[in-house]
């Protein structure tokens, strides 16, 4: 059995990732470290609690004793590295505490690594390390990293001392750089969960600005099939980028989920725009389709409509999320048992 440590698994990624890896590979078991900020969602992987392959444990990558505890009795085989502070408009707000868990979380982890000579490291990084683009082109492996948010340069800074420790120490790191996703258990205050459940409560649809700016759209099931295919395949000291070629308008995306639900357009409002936002972001992904034989499977339209039903269907766990109430999940599963 092969022990796999995923962080940030109670996110939205995360949990996607763990119970991919728990289905697909029978030889595997994973630990789960997560601090469970107001992202982490136990709820969202509450199928798996019984699974004798799944272990979660409350820590926070700040916190390098903690994180050294993790570490101290257990062999691992590889690091899955998703937890972050995730959100760009949060970094606008309160930059600190991306910098503390994306830049020293990051190193104390790759620390831990280090010492215990673990023999894999997958750091998961973004597109936005690479800036903004203009209305043509695509980001490539070799483009200049240039972040322009908060959560962008604590990304590109954790990304560096990813390759830091592998030209410095030898560990080996692979990173990956992906485009947005989209799917199940995305927690609501990123556009497309955020839109759908507005329009389900016929609230105002936020458009920052002129609503043309462009992302590249992946469904998660995708991005966690390329993460496996990179940690499993990938050159270590060597960068993956992960694009979904699907590059829309904000606004057609907006559009696409009012058709999707039979809802007017006259609920979208255009608001002020995010400061410093980034135009227009695509992916080249050559290199893991040449290299590893990722692409990806699913197709926006059917993919979109299927998340849209799933928020329909899950109107108890987003009211749980927003309301704040999942958080007393942990006490009730954990509290007793962990102490
Ligand atoms: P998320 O915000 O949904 O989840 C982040 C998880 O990390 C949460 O469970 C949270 O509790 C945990 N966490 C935060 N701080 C922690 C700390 N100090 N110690 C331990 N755990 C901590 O994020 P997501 O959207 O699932 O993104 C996961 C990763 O993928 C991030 O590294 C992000 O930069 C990257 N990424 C996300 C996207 C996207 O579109 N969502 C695209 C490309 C890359
Ligand atoms: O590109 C990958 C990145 O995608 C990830 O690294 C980030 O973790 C993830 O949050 C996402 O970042 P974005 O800033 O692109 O995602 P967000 O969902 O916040 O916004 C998508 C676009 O929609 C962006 O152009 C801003 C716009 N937007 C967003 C919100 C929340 C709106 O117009 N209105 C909104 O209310």
């Amino acid at each position: 059995m092969k022990t796999i440590l995923v962080t940030g698994g109670a996110g939205f990624i995360g949990c996607n990732l763990v119970r991919l890896l728990l289905r697909s590979r029978d030889d595997v078991s994973v630990v789960n470290l997560d601090s469970l900020t107001y992202a982490g969602n136990l709820e969202s992987l509450a199928d798996l609690e019984a699974d004798p392959r799944y272990e979660f444990i409350r820590a926070d990558l700040v916190d390098r004793a903690a994180v050294d505890a993790v570490f101290e009795g257990r062999n691992f085989d590889g690091i899955m590295h998703l937890a972050a502070e995730s959100h760009v408009d949060r970094s606008i707000l309160e930059p600190a505490v991306f910098i503390r868990t994306n830049v020293l979380g990051t190193q104390n982890l790759l620390d831990c690594a280090r010492k215990h000579e673990v023999p894999r490291f997958l750091q998961v990084s973004t597109d936005e390390v690479y800036g903004t683009l203009g209305a043509t082109g695509l980001f490539t492996e070799e483009t200049p990293l240039a972040p322009n948010s908060p959560y962008s340069a604590s990304k590109a800074s954790s990304d560096l001392l990813a390759r830091a420790a592998f030209h410095t120490h030898g560990l080996p790191v692979v990173t990956t750089r992906c485009s947005n996703n989209y799917g199940p258990f995305q927690f609501p205050e990123k556009l497309i969960p955020l839109m759908i459940n507005n329009a389900l409560e016929d609230r105002p649809l936020p458009v920052y600005g002129d609503g043309q700016q462009v992302r590249d759209w992946l469904h998660v099931d995708d991005h966690c099939r390329a993460l496996v295919a990179v940690y499993e395949g990938g050159k270590p000291g060597e960068v993956y980028n992960i694009g979904g070629n699907t590059e829309l308008p904000n606004l057609t995306v907006v559009r696409t989920l009012l058709s999707i639900l039979g809802k007017s357009e006259d609920l979208i409002q255009y608001v002020t725009d995010r400061p410093g936002h980034d135009r227009r972001y695509a992916i080249d992904a050559g290199k893991i389709r040449r290299e590893l034989g990722w692409e990806p499977q699913r197709r926006f339209e059917e993919a979109l409509a299927e998340t849209v039903r799933w928020y329909q269907a899950q109107r108890v766990w987003c009211e749980r999320v927003r309301s704040g109430v999942y958080r007393d999940y942990y006490e009730r599963q954990y509290g007793s048992r962990l102490g």
